[in-house]
């Protein structure tokens, strides 16, 4: 009785799969006029989409701005081509960190510890979900987080997802990904206040990677160690578990940038610029400014250095061939002090 049962079950599920397949593509070509989408008193004083605004300056001769722009989607698109090999569809699962901007036609795949919080503050303003604050800072970072202040595009129908696709300016944030490791290991493991991911992963990560843990430091978990942060990464048994936390997770997994062509890579190297880049081209840049935040206390790469000079070569190479895709999509180079070159 039980067998039919299941496999009924399998059926239902790839007739699912096959629906809600997303048939995505990609064209260099100029967008067809925002048809219907996008279109708003907000968008710039041509009326013109962001999108549009990117194809149109392309067209003319380009700033030097322009031109790295162009240079990074090129170098992308080679990388894509050159270390990707199986070609898959887009299932709305790939799409829940995209936030969708409807009024101005943006797209933003938001990744964790490369300011998503004052991006998420900035979109908040812009599509009205911020109420009355003009301001992106006047929204505490919490309320920033919270699901459901903003819109992401697996909420939407498959042909609303390809229209958008298709039609809206779609950008994206990296950085260096051991930088963007060790500003997520000391925010969530170094910080007392973290307590939920001591809880959640310090006291697992205590368990599995300490040898003879002391009876407290199982039951708070948090005083985790990049040296064992590092074991759990590349312990295979913890991504068959669970996927990755996405503070963690790599910018592939998290954005599929081959999947998904990206029309802006910003840098978290040239914050201010790309912020600016972005919002000149979505017509709002008397509008809202982007944050600029304190530069104090963030991760640089030499302290990314220190902490890796306590991981031996052989996990350090370990490590370094987890992140390898964000290395190369992104123009990212090995970094000097890593001991195994
Ligand atoms: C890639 O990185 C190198 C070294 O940092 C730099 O010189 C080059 O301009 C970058 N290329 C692109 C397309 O960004």
């Amino acid at each position: 009785m039980r067998k039919p049962k299941v496999n009924r079950m399998v059926l239902a599920m790839c007739l699912w799969c096959f629906i809600m397949v997303i048939f995505y593509v990609h064209s260099n070509l100029k967008p067809a006029s925002a048809q219907g989408s996008g279109k708003s008193s907000d968008q710039g004083k041509s009326g013109r989409s962001p999108l549009q605004m990117l194809h149109d300056s392309d067209q003319l001769e380009q700033s030097a701005v322009q031109v790295t722009h162009q240079g990074r989607r090129e170098l992308l698109e080679d990388a894509c081509h050159s270390y990707t090999h199986k070609r898959r569809v887009l299932i709305p699962e790939d799409l829940k960190h995209i936030i969708v901007d409807d009024q101005h036609g943006l797209l933003y795949c938001y990744v964790p510890k490369v300011a998503c919080t004052n991006w998420k503050r900035v979109l908040m303003v812009l599509t009205g979900a911020a109420g009355p604050h003009r301001d992106p800072l006047a929204i505490p970072a919490n309320e920033a987080h919270v699901p459901g202040n903003l819109r992401t595009l697996s909420e939407y129908s498959t042909s609303q997802i390809n229209q958008r696709l298709r039609s809206y300016l779609k950008f994206v944030f990296v950085r260096e990904p051991f930088e963007r490791l060790v500003s997520a290991y000391r925010n969530k493991f170094t910080r007392s206040y973290n307590t939920a991911f001591h809880k959640r992963y310090g006291t697992k990560i205590i368990r599995q990677h300490r040898p003879d843990p002391q009876a407290e430091a199982l039951e708070r978990g948090d005083d985790v160690s990049f040296e064992e942060f590092v074991y759990y990464l590349v312990d295979p048994a913890t991504q068959r578990e669970e996927p990755f936390n996405e503070h963690w997770e790599r910018v592939h997994s998290l954005c599929h940038p081959c999947l998904i062509h990206y029309d802006v890579v910003g840098k978290y190297e040239t914050l201010e610029q790309d912020s600016c880049y972005v919002l000149q081209l979505a017509g709002v840049k008397g509008q809202v400014t982007f944050p600029t935040s304190a530069k104090s206390s963030r991760t640089t790469g030499d302290m990314a250095a220190q902490f890796f000079h306590s991981i031996s070569p052989f996990y350090q190479k370990k490590l370094y061939n987890l992140y390898h895709m964000d290395f190369l999509l992104f123009n990212y180079s090995t970094p000097e002090y890593l001991k195994f070159q």
